[in-house]
């Protein structure tokens, strides 16, 4: 990874909350980096690189034992700050000081149900979601969902709005509709990321069949791979925060929460959420190259695109290079 890279010094989710137990211990990957989860005795989740720093062993293949984590190799044992408490072939010796004997940590925070982590030094908080603690929606979490693409391609996929009447045209979509789109809505770029308003899509009314409802939508980008969709102006409101872990640069995993005000069977929640992903995850997996285009002169883009061409500006202003080219 470009040690220079944005996304290093930004927040990601590499697991849900609940999927980590205690005195249990996870794997995850984030940006090409294998990373080791557990639970200190406070209940709270740390992260480390996943390699013990005596002989390099998968500190991921050990246990959790008197608020450490035990190496399977030697038998070392490392404390919830990752230094190192115990080694059995000198049990007598006074835990070593040295920096050489500490594993890697990484900022982490828990949030929104999720467990969020920086391999570098966070520069901003994580991306906002305003309406998590509000009680007049019913939330329904999704995820993860795993793309064998980019999570610049995955997050373009979520907000370029034109694919719906093709890619989801059996059941959202509504390929008729299809040039009602593109002309309308704006484009704003800010420090706290890109706005999209007045986006006007045809969305089939899934309860009465035949039946095409105008949706009034904004997107807001928040951070290079986290967005919000939010249906305004209509009496049920929707919200979904999108966020995407880049797990190598053409792996990554989707997490979504739906936030609602009406209440839907969870099965068939899951079972709609679910055909929808599948759809995305055929179509971003299709496109080559897998890693996001920022040279504009790559592709090919419509008037329509204006959102997609301002997102990749922007990662390039930023300086994102984990799966682009
Ligand atoms: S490699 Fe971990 S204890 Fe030796
Ligand atoms: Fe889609």
């Amino acid at each position: 990874m470009d040690y220079n890279d944005f996304l290093k010094h930004d927040w990601h989710v590499v697991a849900s909350s609940q999927d980590l137990l205690p005195g249990k211990i996870l794997k995850v990957r984030l940006l090409g980096q294998d990373v080791v989860l557990w639970r200190n005795i406070n209940n709270e989740a740390v992260a480390w690189e996943d390699r013990c720093p005596h002989r390099g062993a998968s500190l991921a293949r050990g246990w959790v034992e008197n608020d450490a984590l035990v190496c399977p190799y030697h038998g070392l044992a490392f404390n919830g700050e990752g230094k190192c408490s115990h080694i059995p072939a000198h049990p007598e010796a006074a835990p070593p000081k040295k920096s050489k004997a500490c594993v890697t940590t990484y900022n982490l925070q828990e949030r929104y149900g999720m467990i969020w982590v920086c391999l570098g030094t966070p520069e901003q908080d994580i991306a906002p979601f305003p309406e998590w603690d509000t009680p007049n929606y019913h939330k329904y979490f999704f995820g993860p969902t795993m793309y064998q693409s980019s999570a610049g391609r995955a997050l373009e996929n979520f907000i370029d709005f034109n694919h719906v009447p093709f890619v989801h045209g059996d059941t959202l979509g509504n390929s008729e509709y299809a040039n009602t789109n593109g002309s309308e809505y704006t484009v704003q770029v800010s420090s706290d990321g890109i706005y999209i308003s007045n986006v006007k899509t045809w969305e089939n009314d899934l309860r009465i069949k035949g039946k095409v409802i105008c949706r009034n939508l904004v997107f807001e980008v928040l951070r290079p791979l986290t967005a919000c969709l939010r249906r305004v102006a209509t009496d049920e409101p929707l919200i979904i925060f999108y966020t995407i872990t880049p797990v190598d640069e053409e792996e990554c995993l989707v997490w979504r929460w739906t936030f609602f005000n009406q209440e839907i069977p969870e099965k068939m929640f899951n079972e709609f959420t679910n055909s929808l992903m599948n759809q995305d995850v055929e179509a971003v997996e299709s496109q080559r190259p897998k890693r996001l285009p920022l040279d504009l002169q790559a592709e090919y883009h419509l008037p329509s695109d204006r959102a997609t061409v301002t997102y990749r500006k922007w990662l390039k202003k930023l300086g994102v290079t984990f799966g682009t080219v």
